[in-house]
């Protein structure tokens, strides 16, 4: 039995109707993020994930495929397991809806509220969406009986079923929902679930069906399997033994700490769940987080629409702590938001290659270079290191206060913030310009030590986020004590011993060429959504990174001209990107480029730069920026220039 504070956590359990993708991986990792973070700040944690597997739909689909429904779902439920391995996702268990266990707690759990009264015998019409599982009244279908969820036609159902009297409890939840605020999250969903659901007035809902057989039998109703929903959302108590001989998890971790769900499905889980969860006499889970979707191409993913991104070609390229990184960073938990390979490939070059990457090479380099690969000690700290030391040390709270709300984008931009802040650090003190006099080697000394302690703090607070890449930054540091890998680790600065051995090893996140990988990727996904992923060996995969040749006709796609620099500004609220007014000939372009970091914004006025005119455009920030201003970069980019022509040519000049 736990004898510490204790945190359980969900994610909802995924219909097994087909190879999992980045939306569902999107709510495991955040939800295996949170885990280990509770576990390193202390809590005891519990992580349940699982499958959905009963209900018509499987049912159908298993019968297309020309399997049994347990065949067919068992595949399914290999792969979604090695998708979370491969994902560094560590859940306590794994609960199937046709596990036993669950089959048999179920049961008693319809018999209960069959015993007390809750549900009742009768027959049902009504307008079912087989594909959400879901009835709709008249009023909730849209224009040609189309279910409001997915856009399918409905069929008109009729058959003898139990219904649970939901009504009985309505003015009970209303009363809960205004009364606890911080159940269903964001704040936004509660109102949506007052205004549209409990406060037009319950429905008693049918709970039980006859139509087709593949789910959990009724027992004392032979032809009635319960309705998917009672089903599924019972799964967070029978994978804790609820109504079993071994209740002890149930003990310990009852009520939840958080179910994390898809908006689609906050109502299920704060209607129906709390009011089965009443019905039995068990207190409610603390809070239902209700997250935003990850679109493709501004639009809902779907097989169907053919516009699905799986996990696996940007896993093998980037590793998934890269990919990781980006679902947590990219939107606000509880936004909606796109996913682009793109956008995921400039993270990495900005915030992993980049900010992090070069942070820890340079660090290591620089003890390599000036103190043979021994940490140095520090001797005084002078304002600067103060500074910085002040933000490091503030720095867990901030995270801790953002990852205690699932505000994981905001967590990992206070990190970055300071990881910055720890790349301007060596722009100010110029470690390069100490060490070449003997007298600054003290002072060398304790810049290093401070940059080197810097990353011990960075690679502790990104650990829930990023489980892999932590143990390969220590690696460099040549940092074992795991003492000082905690997060109790972070309450003092300067735990690092000096004397440490580093060691620099390859880049962290290689730079990509993002003009070269995006149609590979595109192409492996492609692959994986016509279902027959190319599981390349390792040697072969080295190969396919490369670049292919490209033909003279290929390199004519590109439509690149001499533009010059009208005006030059920063844009709003980014410390990166510049906004270019470019003239190209007769015409005016705005172009956003995130070369701040290299050029104060007026010295490009009056300059002939190289653009890439034809680049589809794309609105940043508010501003649509049309086409590409080409640069040349350092391996490190530490050093960045843009092109320009050698002479004197005129604006609109194409380039070939
Ligand atoms: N089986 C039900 C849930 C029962 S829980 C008691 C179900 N399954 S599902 O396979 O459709 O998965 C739904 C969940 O997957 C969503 O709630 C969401 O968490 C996640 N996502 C699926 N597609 C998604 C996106 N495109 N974006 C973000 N999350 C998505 O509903």
């Amino acid at each position: 039995m736990p004898d510490k504070k204790t945190f359980y956590i969900t994610t909802p359990i995924y219909y097994p109707s087909g190879q999992m993708h980045i939306g569902h991986t999107y709510t495991t990792v955040a939800a295996d993020a949170m885990a280990r973070f509770k576990k390193m700040t202390g809590y005891q944690t519990y992580f349940l994930t699982g499958t959905d597997e009963h209900g018509q739909k499987i049912e159908r689909q298993a019968r297309e495929a020309e399997k049994s429904p347990q065949d067919f779902v068992d595949g399914i439920v290999e792969d979604t397991k090695k998708l979370w391995a491969m994902m560094e996702v560590e859940y306590d268990d794994f609960i199937r809806t046709t596990d036993p266990r669950h089959i048999k707690a179920v049961q008693k759990i319809f018999k209960r509220f069959f015993d007390q009264g809750d549900i009742y015998e009768s027959e049902y019409e009504g307008d079912y969406c087989a594909q959400c599982e879901s009835f709709w009244t008249p009023t909730q279908l849209m224009e040609g009986n189309l279910c409001p969820d997915c856009g399918r036609p409905t069929e008109k159902v009729r058959e003898k079923s139990y219904f649970f009297r939901m009504s009985k409890y309505q003015d009970w939840l209303i009363d809960y929902i205004k009364t606890h605020p911080e159940f269903i999250q964001p704040a936004s969903r509660a109102n949506e679930m007052l205004n549209n659901f409990l406060l037009p007035g319950l429905q008693d809902l049918s709970v039980s069906r006859t139509s087709f057989t593949w789910g959990v039998p009724v027992d004392f109703a032979p032809g009635h399997v319960v309705y998917v929903w009672v089903d599924a959302l019972s799964n967070y108590i029978t994978a804790l033994g609820y109504l079993s001989d071994d209740d002890s998890l149930m003990k310990a971790f009852w009520p939840a700490d958080v179910h994390l769900v898809g908006k689609e499905i906050v109502r299920f889980h704060t209607i129906y769940w709390p009011i089965m969860l009443k019905a039995l006499g068990l207190p409610l889970p603390k809070q239902v987080f209700g997250h935003g979707w990850l679109l493709f191409d501004q639009d809902k993913m779907s097989k169907s629409k053919g516009n699905v991104v799986y996990p696996g070609p940007v896993v093998r390229r980037y590793g998934a702590d890269a990919l990781r990184y980006y679902l947590m960073r990219e939107m606000p938990f509880g936004a909606d938001g796109n996913y682009s390979n793109e956008a995921l490939m400039k993270r990495i070059n900005s915030d992993l290659a980049n900010d992090l990457g070069n942070l820890l090479s340079r660090t290591v380099a620089m003890i390599e270079k000036y103190f043979n690969g021994i940490l140095p000690a520090p001797s005084n700290y002078e304002a600067v290191d103060k500074a910085l030391i002040a933000q490091l040390e503030a720095l867990p709270q901030a995270v801790e206060t953002q990852m205690n709300a699932l505000q994981f984008s905001q967590a990992l931009a206070e990190t970055w913030r300071v990881i910055g802040e720890c790349n301007r650090y060596i722009d100010e003190t110029q470690p390069w310009v100490l060490g070449r006099n003997l007298d600054d080697k003290p002072r060398l000394g304790t810049v290093l030590f401070v940059l080197a302690e810097a990353l011990r703090f960075v690679a502790v607070l990104i650990t829930p986020v990023m489980p892999a890449t932590p143990e390969r930054i220590f690696a460099q540091l040549g940092l074992e004590d795991a003492d000082a890998k905690t997060w109790e680790s972070l309450e003092a600065f300067g735990l690092l011993t000096p004397g440490l051995r580093v060691k620099k090893e390859e880049a962290l996140f290689p730079r990509i060429d993002i003009l070269a990988d995006l149609p590979l990727l595109e192409a492996e996904n492609d692959a994986e959504l016509k279902g027959n992923a190319p599981d390349a060996p390792e040697e072969e995969k080295e190969e396919e990174i490369q670049a292919p040749p490209i033909s003279i006709d290929d390199f004519g796609k590109l439509n690149l001209r001499v533009a010059l620099v009208l005006a030059c500004e920063m844009v709003e609220k980014s410390d990166k990107l510049l906004k270019l007014t470019l003239k190209v000939g007769d015409e005016e372009r705005t172009v956003l480029s995130g070369i701040a970091h290299h050029y104060p914004p007026d010295a490009l006025v009056g300059k002939k730069v190289v653009l890439l005119k034809n680049l589809a455009p794309r609105r940043i920030r508010g501003h649509l920026s049309q086409g590409m201003v080409l640069c040349a970069a350092a391996d490190d980019d530490s050093i960045l220039k843009v092109l320009t022509v050698d002479g004197d040519i005129e604006d609109g000049a194409q380039i070939s």
